[in-house]
């Protein structure tokens, strides 16, 4: 049995992660540790509650104490580390939570493994720290050419550079002390419980409620999607083959212009509601839901292009992504309508506050 913490695991891809690992090896012991900011939602692992090999904490990945508590307690073997504010455009309008989190947290994260780990200057085999990364941190490509792993770090968000010196501190943990760590820079991600701040959630939801649909600049900026599932599948893979110290990157060889997914979107729901009256009924709207996208001022900084190059991670651990965007997206546009509670749920107080700050910029 593996002791394994996993951090953010209340957010998107930490809790689809959750459920993934929960499935693929029921023997492992799940502590979830998250601050459930507005991002954390635990509704997405109710299914878990009774589950007697499952523990969650609420609380922060920068306080140590609790850390060394957990370690100890727990006798941690693998630490998973999702936890971050992730939203690019947040990051912009406030940078500081970000560099709290991501930042000092990580740094806490890997003094706590550090301290527990590391006793005797070498850590067991068994132990395993993977950080979750973004592809953000390479920063922009132009019309062609991709991410590798060699390729020079040059973040331009606030977002993307916290995410960078993070990668940076687990690097230095693992040639200066010796701790086994893995990190993985993925592109996007889509799926479900995605928070509706983001590009497709937010879109899916809108053209279901016949809301405009703000795409940036000339929304021709291009980004590579990754199902959710598949990253989970990538994480679960790395931690059980990676090589300590290595960096793997994941994508989906999957480039999308942000306005054609929009479109697709659009032309997916309209299509559903046109074969189904009770759909129709409960989302009404004449015409192309097409017709409510609307061009807005562009993102500051706005990054014009991201694409992975996959080929360590297929190559040296035998991963590949499963799932078709033409599944996966439709899928995911499937969750969000037969998800409704969950995101009503969402859809106010704070996240609201947040869009006027948006939309006044
Ligand atoms: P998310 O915003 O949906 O979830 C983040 C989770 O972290 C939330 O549950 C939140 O409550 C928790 N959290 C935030 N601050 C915390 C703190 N100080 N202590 C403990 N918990 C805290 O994010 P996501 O989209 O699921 O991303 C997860 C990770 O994957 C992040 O590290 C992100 O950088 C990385 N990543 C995301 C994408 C993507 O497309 N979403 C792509 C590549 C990498
Ligand atoms: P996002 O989902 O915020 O992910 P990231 O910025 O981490 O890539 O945005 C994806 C792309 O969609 C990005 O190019 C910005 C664009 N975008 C819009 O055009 N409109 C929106 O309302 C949002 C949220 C994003």
């Amino acid at each position: 049995m593996r002791r394994i913490l996993i951090t953010g695991g209340a957010g998107f891809i930490g809790s689809n992660f959750v459920l993934h690992m929960r499935s693929a090896h029921p023997e492992d012991r799940i502590i979830v540790l998250d601050k459930l900011t507005y991002a954390g939602n635990l509704d997405n692992l109710k299914s878990l509650s009774n589950d007697p090999n499952y523990r969650f904490i609420r609380g922060d990945i920068g306080d140590f104490n609790l850390l060394e508590d957990i370690f100890t307690g727990e006798d941690i073997d693998i630490v998973v580390n999702f936890a971050a504010e992730s939203h690019v455009d947040r990051s912009i309008l406030g940078p500081k939570a970000f560099i709290e989190t991501n930042i000092l947290g990580t740094f806490a994260l890997l003094e706590a493994a550090r301290k527990s780990w590391l006793k005797d200057g070498k850590a067991p085999e068994d132990k395993k720290f993977l950080h979750v990364s973004t592809d953000e941190v390479y920063g922009s490509l132009g019309e062609t050419g991709f991410f590798v792993e060699t390729t020079p770090y040059s973040p331009n968000s606030p977002y993307a550079a916290s995410k960078a010196s993070s990668d940076h501190l687990v690097r230095a943990y693992h040639h200066t002390y010796g701790l086994p760590v893995l990190t993985t820079n993925c592109s996007n991600n889509y799926g479900p419980f995605q928070f509706p701040e983001k590009l497709i959630p937010l879109m899916i939801i809108n053209a279901l409620k016949g809301k405009p649909l703000p795409v940036y600049g000339d929304g021709k900026n291009v980004r590579d999607w990754l199902y959710v599932g598949d990253h989970c599948t990538a994480i679960d893979t790395v931690l059980s083959k990676g090589r300590p110290g290595e960096t793997y990157n994941v994508g989906g060889r999957n480039e999308w212009k942000n306005i054609d997914i929009v479109s697709l979107v659009c032309d997916i729901i309209d299509e559903k509601a046109a074969g189904d009256k009770k759909l129709a009924g409960s989302y009404p709207f004449n015409g192309k839901r097409k017709s409510l996208i609307e061009f807005v001022k562009d993102r500051p900084g706005h990054d014009r292009r991201y694409a992975i190059d996959c080929g360590r991670i297929e190559r040296e651990l035998g991963w590949s992504p499963k799932f078709t965007f033409e599944k996966g997206i439709r899928d995911t546009v499937e969750w969000y309508i037969n998800n409704r509670p969950w995101w009503e749920g969402i859809i106010s107080g704070e996240y609201l506050e947040y869009y006027k700050l948006q939309y006044s910029r």
